[in-house]
Formats: C-alpha cells, structure tokens, sequence
C-alpha cells in the first residue's frame, strides 16, 4: 500500500500543478497517480483561479524570454542568411543543401533553447527522508533509471577520504554502513524504476535479481597495483549492454561525504546510458554527485538522503553549483 506524503510533498504536488496547469504533469514530476495530485489539489480551495493567474504569468514571463532572446537569434540567422545568400554558392547548391543549411540554422537556435531549458526546465529534488518510504509512495515504474549506491555493509572507515597525515577526520563517524540494504530495498527499486544501476552489487548480489549477467561497470580509480585498498568498485546494471570500465580518478576537491563518488563518474553514466527525457532516481543521495550530473545533462531528477547533515552539505553543493552555472551564462 502507498505510504502517506508528507506535507511538504504535498506543498509541491500543489506548487507544480500551479505550475504547469495539468495533474498529470505534476504527477509525473512527483511520481503519483494522477488521481492524488487531484485529490490534494480538489482539497485545496480557491485552486483554479490561482492556475489561471499562474497561466497568465507564465506567458508574461515566456514573452519576456523572447524578447530578451530576439537580438541573439536575429543575429544567428541574419549571419546564416549572409552565408547562404552567396550568389555563386546558391548557383551551385541543390535545394536539398539549402535545406539542411536551414535546418543548421534552426539547430542553432534549438540548441540555445536547450542550454537555457536545462536551468529552467528539468526537474531536479533531493528529499531528506528514508528511501524506502519515498519509494513505497511511488507507482510502479515511476522512473526510467535508478542510479544508487547504498551502503556496503562492510563498516567503512570514519577515516575515508582522509590525507595522510591528517591529524582527524573531517566526516563524523560512519554508522550507516553497517546497515546494507534489504531484499525488500531491492524490490522496491526494481518496482519503481524501468533500469537500474547499483553500485556496490557484488556486496549483495544474493539480492538482486538475475545479477549472475555480465553487465558490470567497473570503475578503475587509477591507483597503482601495489595499494592496500581497493582500486576499483563494482556497479552492475540492467542493461543489455556489454560490461564496461571507466577509468577515473576519485580524488575531489572540497569533498563533503567520505564516500563520495565524482561528478565525472555519474557524467559518464548518465550519457552513456540515460536518454533525454530520462528521470533519474538515486535513493542514496550521499554527497549529491549524482544530482550535480543530472542537473548538468538536463535531466529529471530525485535522490533521497536519510542524513540531516549530508542532507544540508548536498543542498549547499549544489545551490553554489547552480549559481556558479547561473554566473557563467
Ligand atoms: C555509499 S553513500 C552514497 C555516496 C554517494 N554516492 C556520493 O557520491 O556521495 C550512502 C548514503 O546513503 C545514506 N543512507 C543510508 N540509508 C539510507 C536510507 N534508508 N535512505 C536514504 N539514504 C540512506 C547514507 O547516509 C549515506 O550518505
């Protein structure tokens, strides 16, 4: 049975469907039937009139988009146009040339709608709460990918990530991996999402159904032979797709979760084998690497953190992320 959301979820199922003006887009973004979001919203009052005013705003602020974008796009094309108007070229060119000229031209344009789409449009939610109930809250298949990295269960170190040398660790002591997660984990997340991406599988492959296929990412940490830890990590998947490696370091700068794992990594998942249009789902938040790719490759996305102060450090990571991309635009 789906578990009860919370009133914060509910705060936002009513936020998006002021937003978009539909249920089913605000069930999609939240994951719930459509009957719930119209449930909620029915509850609320004075609803209709509010999306009316939101859809006026919207147009106001889309019109205002246009506008401050017309110089941009008149001079793309008004360069295209100088081009192509070369009368010798055009002496010579076949109309299916002249056609795919234009359609370069409005590629270009596309593609800086896209740039700006990313920022605006995709979804992007991180939820300080127990992923198992997030997950119980959800429909069947309510992602296309879950990318996660639960805990080992192999009682890490407090003292991960920390340089030699160091007089004390920066992290406070790690007690959730001692808890791994369960078979009914497993089953949740394979009702959930379409695909699936598991870090640390090899640790409870007994849990994970037909994980006896050869379709592992094996990511090398680039260490030389000879050291005392693990110089890779294993993530198993659910695509048909032959195993791969990526070689990456996993030094970060101003890392914030002792077990935290690049952006570049997730960067390199996420295009290898997430479409556009994708939602992602990670139920292990951790330090929000993940959340950082997916927001940089434009996609939907979700990820949960049981830990208040991991929790707190992510949203920090990633508001000073956005804003530094804010900046560079
Ligand atoms: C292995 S770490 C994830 C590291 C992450 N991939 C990164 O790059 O930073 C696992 C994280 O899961 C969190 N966690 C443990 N149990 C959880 C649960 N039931 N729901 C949500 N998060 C949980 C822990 O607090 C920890 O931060």
């Amino acid at each position: 049975m789906a578990a009860r959301l919370t009133d914060k979820r509910k705060k936002k199922i009513v936020a998006d469907y002021l937003e978009t003006g539909s249920y089913r887009a605000a069930a999609k973004k939240n994951c719930v039937a459509d009957g719930t979001v119209k449930r909620i919203v029915i509850g609320c009052g004075d609803i209709e009139q509010k999306v009316a005013q939101k859809k006026e705003e919207n147009t106001a602020d889309i019109l205002a988009y246009m506008e401050s974008q017309k110089g941009l796009v008149c001079e793309i094309i008004g360069k295209g146009l100088t081009v192509l108007n070369d009368e010798e070229k055009l002496k010579e060119a076949t109309p299916a040339q002249i056609t795919t000229a234009l359609g370069t031209l409005i590629d270009k344009w596309t593609g800086i709608s896209k740039k700006w789409g990313r920022s605006w449009r995709a979804m992007n939610e991180s939820y300080n709460m127990d992923c198992m109930e997030y997950m119980k809250s959800l429909p069947a298949k309510a992602f296309d990918l879950a990318v996660v990295d639960p805990p080992y269960g192999i009682s890490i170190s407090n003292n991960m990530g920390r340089r030699k040398g160091d007089k004390h660790s920066d992290y406070k002591k790690v007690e959730w991996d001692d808890a791994p997660p369960t078979g009914e984990y497993f089953e949740e997340l394979f009702r959930v999402s379409q695909n699936q991406i598991i870090f640390g599988a090899n640790y409870f492959i007994s849990l994970i159904p037909k994980a006896d296929t050869p379709r592992w990412i094996c990511w090398d940490k680039g260490f030389p032979e000879d050291v005392s830890f693990a110089s890779f990590e294993l993530a198993w998947t659910s695509f048909t797709s032959p195993a791969k490696r990526v070689t990456l370091s996993s030094a970060q700068a101003g890392r914030i979760h002792p077990t935290q794992k690049p952006v570049a990594l997730y960067a390199w998942i996420l295009n290898r084998y997430a479409k556009p249009g994708d939602k992602i789902l990670d139920t292990h938040l951790g330090g929000g690497s993940s959340r950082i790719a997916a927001y940089d490759a434009g996609l939907d996305f979700v990820g949960l953190e049981i830990d208040k102060d991991y929790f707190d450090a992510q949203e920090k990571r990633f508001a000073e992320h956005t804003a530094q991309l804010r900046l560079a635009l």
